[in-house]
C-alpha cells in the first residue's frame, strides 16, 4: 500500500463539513469587511519567495519545497501566500486599477517542517491583505476583521499578542544593540542562537531554549528604540482596537518568522493547541511591495492556520457541518421504475433539494438502511402500486410520519422537504 507523504493528510468526507463551514464563515466575513477573494498558483518562480520572506529566515533556508522543473527553472511550492500575492497584485497592476486592495485567499502551503499536532507540511490558511494605507486604522481593520472571523466560528477565547518593530531606522538600532548585548553574553547562548548572531539575530528573540530565555530577560527592548512617527503609530493601533473592545497583551519580544515585517507584528494564540499554539499571526510590511518591482506601498495583513483553528473547534466541542447530506432518498421499489425515480430527482434537483437515488437495485430494505445511513431526512418510495394511481409514499425519517402524495404535487415539495 502506498502511503501518503510524512505531513500530508486526506480531509475525508466526514470531516471536509467542517472546511466548508470554516471556509464559508470566512468568505462571508471578508465580504462583509469589503474583502475580495484572490486566487494564485500554487508554485512560483523561487526568487519570489527567496526575495519576499528574506534569505536569512528558517522559512527560505531550511523549510521550502524547491526543485528545478524540466527547463531548468527553480521553482518552489509556496511556503505562505503574502509574497506571492504582492507578485500577482504588482504583476497584473492592480495598485493602477484601485490604491487601495482589500484581498483574501484560503488555500494549501507547503514547508518541510518537523510534523507534530498541528503542524504538517501541507497545511491550509486563511488570509486577508489591505494593500495601500500607512495609517493605524488599517491595521486595526486586520485584528477586527480577524476578531469577526473567529467569533464567526465560535472562537472568542483567544490571546492577541502585539508588538512593534518600528520603522527601518529604529529597527536597525535596536539589532545593534540586541547583538552588542548578545555578543557579550555569546558563550552561554543556545547553539541555534549563536548561529543566528550573525544570520538573523532578531529571531533569538523567539528561542524556547530555557537558558536562551533567561538571557533574554536583561537584553535590550525593541520599544525602547521606536522612532517618534513609528511610536505614534503604534499608540494609534494600540488605542483604535483597545476602543473597539478587543484585548491584547503587549510583547516586545514578538519578531515572527518572515523578514518583510516593520512596525506593528501580532500574533493569535489558543490554550488549547498545546506547543504549536499561534494560530494565526501577521503584522505590517511596507517594502515589500517595492522589493518586488511595484511602487513603494504600504500595507498589512495576516494568514490563519485553518487545522489549527479546527483543532481549537474541536477541543472546544464547536465543530459544525454545513448541512450536506440528502433531504430526500428516493427509494424504488424495482428496477422498472428507476426512469420514474431518476425524473423525480431531476424536478427536486431543479427546486434545489438535495436528492440521491439508490444506484444499486438493492432491496427495500435495504435502501430504506442506507437512507438511515446516509442521513437522509426525508424517504419517497417509488413502487408500483405508487405509479399505477399517480401517487408517491413520503416518509420523514425523524417521525416515522408516512403520507401518500400526488406525483403532480411535486412543485410544492420545495415546502414539502424544507429541513
Ligand atoms: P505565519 O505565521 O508563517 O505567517 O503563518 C500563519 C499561520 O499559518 C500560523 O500561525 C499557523 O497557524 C499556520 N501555519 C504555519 N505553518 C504551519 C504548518 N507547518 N502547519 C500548520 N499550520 C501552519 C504567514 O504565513 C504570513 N504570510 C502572514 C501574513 C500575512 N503576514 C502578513 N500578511
Amino acid at each position: 500500500m502506498i502511503q501518503a507523504v510524512r505531513g500530508t493528510k486526506d480531509i475525508l468526507p466526514d470531516t471536509v463539513g467542517y472546511w466548508d463551514y470554516v471556509e464559508s464563515s470566512f468568505r462571508k466575513i471578508s465580504h462583509l469587511f469589503g474583502y475580495k477573494e484572490l486566487r494564485t498558483p500554487i508554485f512560483e518562480k523561487t526568487e519570489v519567495f527567496s526575495r519576499g520572506i528574506g534569505n536569512a529566515t528558517d522559512i527560505v533556508n531550511k523549510e521550502m519545497y524547491t526543485f528545478k522543473d524540466k527547463s531548468e527553472e527553480s521553482i518552489t511550492l509556496r511556503p505562505e501566500m503574502t509574497a506571492a500575492l504582492v507578485r500577482a497584485v504588482v504583476q497584473n497592476s492592480m495598485l493602477h486599477e484601485s490604491p487601495l486592495l482589500r484581498l483574501w485567499y484560503f488555500g494549501p502551503f507547503f514547508r518541510f517542517e518537523r510534523p507534530q499536532k498541528g503542524r504538517f507540511r501541507q497545511f491550509h490558511q486563511y488570509g486577508a491583505e489591505c494593500i495601500g494605507s500607512l495609517n493605524p486604522e488599517a491595521d486595526a481593520e486586520m485584528i477586527l476583521l480577524a476578531d469577526s472571523l473567529f467569533k464567526s466560528v465560535g472562537i472568542s477565547d483567544y490571546n492577541l499578542l502585539i508588538n512593534s518593530l518600528g520603522s527601518d531606522e529604529s529597527r536597525k538600532k535596536y539589532i545593534d544593540e540586541l547583538v552588542n548585548y548578545l555578543k557579550s553574553v555569546k558563550e552561554k547562548l543556545s547553539e541555534d542562537s549563536k548561529n543566528r548572531l550573525e544570520s538573523n539575530p532578531l529571531r533569538i528573540l523567539d528561542s524556547k531554549n530555557e537558558n536562551d530565555i533567561y538571557i533574554l530577560n536583561e537584553a535590550p527592548v525593541i520599544l525602547d528604540f521606536l522612532d517618534d512617527i513609528s511610536r505614534k503609530h503604534f499608540d494609534e493601533v494600540k488605542m483604535l482596537i483597545t476602543d473597539s473592545g478587543i484585548n491584547f497583551t503587549l510583547n516586545p519580544r514578538l519578531v515572527r518568522g518572515l523578514d518583510y515585517y516593520n512596525h506593528t507584528v501580532f500574533e493569535f494564540q489558543s490554550s488549547v493547541l498545546g506547543a504549536q499554539d499561534s494560530f494565526g499571526g501577521g503584522g505590517r510590511y511596507n517594502n515589500l511591495i517595492e522589493q518586488l518591482g511595484g511602487p513603494s506601498t504600504a500595507a498589512v495583513g495576516f494568514a490563519l492556520g485553518i487545522e489549527r483553528i479546527l483543532l481549537i473547534l474541536e477541543q472546544t466541542k464547536k465543530l459544525q457541518e454545513i448541512e450536506s447530506s440528502p433531504q430526500v432518498f428516493i427509494v424504488t421499489a424495482n428496477p422498472e421504475l428507476i426512469n420514474h425515480s431518476l425524473k423525480i430527482a431531476v424536478k427536486l434537483r431543479d427546486k434545489k433539494i438535495r436528492t440521491v437515488v439508490d444506484l444499486n437495485r438493492r432491496s427495500i430494505k435495504s435502501q430504506m438502511k442506507e437512507a438511515n445511513k446516509v442521513g437522509a431526512k426525508y424517504v419517497i418510495i417509488v413502487g408500483d402500486d405508487e405509479m399505477r394511481d399517480g401517487m408517491l409514499t413520503v416518509k420523514n425519517m425523524q417521525t416515522s410520519e408516512q403520507v401518500k402524495q400526488p406525483i403532480s404535487s411535486i412543485e410544492n415539495y420545495k415546502n414539502n422537504f424544507e429541513c
